[in-house]
């Protein structure tokens, strides 16, 4: 489905009835991503997966993409749906740094919150050169070039191993990004803030999820958050790296089953 917020047409999925849970997904993807999680989990629940700009089937935009203006579109499409319930966010990777935008910008909307593979801090100044230079590379060699160098990095080596249809499905999602989705992206993960103060701020029930083999963000990350979230919980699933919702989905909607349980 297709609908205009913010002056731009973003497509999504919509599906089930119940407590509304959000799926944002992370660079350089697409809604693609939570399709295990809409076959799993929308006979419990609304489930409601934006493409973001400029990623998937959405319009995309020129210029950076501030974390503030992703979470800005997702507040936009949940008002257009007219959701009115407090929803669970769920948030994969760059999707946790909209998520925590979404808190501070929105927090009265939010009765949860998954965060899977992300961390809180922001990027190093290293971290900082090398979105430059990855933006750099996508506009000169375009998005192609800089998924194919991403793509080993993604999965745990189980998966690369025993389930190679992910792996191609993965590449497929990430050539959909537009050059200026890749690129605003980049630029506005570089000014993201650093979110770890906020952590001991949030009261509301969080589940974070991460896989054990994820090398882009390691699991250390996930542990801090837990340390400094006063209602977190932490699950590390087995056989699973960076895209673990695709790698593991039973143990992954398991997981966001139990939580349920809190609402
Ligand atoms: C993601 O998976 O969304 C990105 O790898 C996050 C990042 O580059 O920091």
């Amino acid at each position: 489905m297709k609908t205009r917020i913010n002056d731009i047409n973003i497509a999504y999925d919509d599906q089930g009835e119940g407590l509304p849970i959000v799926f944002i997904h992370g660079f350089p993807l697409s809604r693609q991503l939570w399709k295990p999680q809409i076959r799993g989990l929308s006979d419990v629940a609304q489930v409601i997966v934006p493409d973001l700009r400029g990623h998937g089937e959405s319009e995309s935009t020129s210029g950076v993409y501030p974390m503030d203006l992703l979470a800005s579109d997702v507040n936009a499409l949940l008002n257009k749906l007219e959701v009115q319930a407090p929803i669970i966010l769920c948030g994969l990777s760059m999707g946790g740094y909209i998520a925590f935008a979404f808190y501070r910008l929105y927090k009265e909307r939010l009765a949860g919150l998954i965060l899977a593979a992300t961390r809180a801090g922001a990027d190093s100044e290293e971290g900082k050169n090398m979105r430059d230079q990855t933006a750099a590379k996508a506009m000169e060699e375009g998005v192609g070039a800089v998924a194919q160098g991403m793509l080993p990095k993604l999965m745990s080596p189980v998966t690369y191993e025993r389930k190679p249809e992910l792996v191609s499905f993965t590449q497929d999602m990430m050539n959909s990004i537009s050059v200026n989705g890749m690129v605003g992206d980049l630029l506005g993960m570089k000014e993201r803030p650093d979110s770890s103060a906020l952590l001991n701020e949030i009261q509301i029930p969080t589940l974070i999820l991460h896989g054990v083999d994820d090398t882009l963000i390691p699991v250390a990350e996930a542990e801090s958050m837990e340390a400094a979230l006063p209602n977190g919980r932490l699950r590390v699933l087995p056989e699973a790296g960076h895209l673990l919702n695709l790698e593991q989905p039973i143990l992954f909607n398991q997981e966001i089953g139990r939580f349920l349980t809190n609402f």
